[in-house]
């Protein structure tokens, strides 16, 4: 080993340089640490909620549905019937464990467990322990039927057309 590599001042290198260095280094390094730390925490905090899928949901105007139609909408796992100029709106999630259930001539099958139900969404045949829900179905200010799916209403809540 050399005396030049332990002497910093026979090296030619300044010992102020090296503070200098190993200061401005360090900082540079503590700030880049804290700016990392920082927006880690601020992406930890944020909420990571889904909102899952709107309640209401729009099915076309009233015009669309003729008199006596029962039309399936799967993807909103709900029927909307057309009686007259009164509509409804029914749940096709089987209350036993979830499945959907089919419509059919007489009412709604399950084909997961065999429950059926009647027109209303009443239990003919079980395991399902209760009737299928009814939810609220509305007109939007542009005419369009709204069936809000937080709305369970009583069986036989129809919504009638103005006239
Ligand atoms: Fe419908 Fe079981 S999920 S009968």
């Amino acid at each position: 080993m050399t005396t030049s590599k332990l002497n910093p001042e026979r090296s030619g290198a300044q010992p102020e340089d090296r503070r200098k260095f190993i200061a401005v280094a360090s900082a540079l390094v503590l700030g880049i640490a804290g700016g990392l730390m920082g927006l880690f925490n601020l992406i930890f905090l944020r909420p990571r909620v889904t909102y899952g899928a709107p309640s209401k949901v729009r099915v076309g105007k009233p015009e669309s549905y003729s008199p006596g139609s029962t039309i399936e909408l799967p993807a909103d796992s709900i029927v909307v019937k057309r009686e007259g100029d009164s509509f409804m709106a029914i749940s096709t999630v089987c209350t036993h464990l979830g499945c959907t259930v089919k419509a059919t001539e007489i009412g709604f099958d399950c084909p997961c467990h065999g429950s059926s139900y009647d027109s209303e969404g009443n239990v003919v045949a079980g395991p399902a322990p209760k009737a299928l829900s009814w939810y609220r179905i509305s007109l939007t200010p542009n005419g369009e039927l709204e069936v809000d799916k937080q709305q369970v209403v009583k069986a036989n809540t129809y919504m009638e057309l103005p006239s």
